[in-house]
């Protein structure tokens, strides 16, 4: 197993950039855990199972029907051989994946998925909500990036073409749901070099970010 970096925080704080731009400039691979909670929702929306049927739920978790795939760009995700990417980063799946990230059986059944992102390769970046706690709580490096709700709604509603406002609505919902919920809650892990980006430019927050992985890898 490589060693691993792991960048959580809350939904639209920029991870999956800085994610990707330090995969890039470590050139090794990087993760979305973010996919595989969207890519179970999403398939599970297609196939007209309930959010709440957790039997249902926890079988298509482990089906072939749908998988994950690290890519330098995104982490893909295709479903019945469709590659679904761009549909599952709506926020009408993030909210479905919010909602079924609750299930600890689900958790657990993806867990495995996650995690075996590290073999065979020399580092990894993963990001998401529990990678530095419960994914990688052994990693190497953590950090923890957030901004302030406004600026994450006005990001995402841009990235979207949506309402800001509506936007800023429903991303209070699923912070609520993400750091509130009993299994593996939205936290900053110990140790981790915290980040509040609102007021810097992602240059700024990337310079940032390599500084801490150069100095926590040179150890
Ligand atoms: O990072 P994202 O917006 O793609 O994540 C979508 C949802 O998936 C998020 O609201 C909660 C869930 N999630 C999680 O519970 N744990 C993770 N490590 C990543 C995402």
């Amino acid at each position: 197993m490589g060693f691993v970096i792991t960048i959580d925080g809350p939904a639209a704080s920029g991870k999956s950039s800085v994610s990707r731009e330090l995969a890039r400039s470590l050139n090794i691979p990087w993760v979305s855990t973010g996919a595989f909670y969207r890519g179970l929702a999403y398939a599970a929306i297609r196939k007209d199972i309930a959010l709440t049927d957790r039997e249902r739920l926890s079988e298509l978790a482990m089906s072939n029907d749908w998988k994950v795939e690290m890519t330098p760009e995104k982490t893909k995700v295709w479903f019945e051989s469709e590659d679904v990417t761009d549909k599952i980063g709506q926020e009408n799946v993030g909210n479905a994946a919010s909602t079924i990230s609750h299930y600890p059986e689900i958790r657990q059944s993806l867990l495995d998925h996650q995690r075996s992102c590290a073999l065979g390769v020399k580092g990894l970046v993963a990001e998401g909500r529990d990678c530095g706690t419960v994914v990688f709580p052994q990693a190497e490096v953590k950090v923890y990036i957030t901004a302030s709700s406004e600026h994450r709604a006005s990001r995402r509603a841009q990235e979207l073409g949506t309402d800001q406002k509506e936007m800023a609505q429903l991303q209070q919902v699923r912070d609520k749901q993400d750091s509130t919920r009993k299994v593996a809650p939205l936290q900053v892990p110990e140790g981790a070099l915290v980040l509040d980006t609102t007021e810097m430019t992602f240059s700024e927050v990337f310079d940032r970010v390599l500084e801490f992985v150069d100095g926590k890898l040179k150890n």
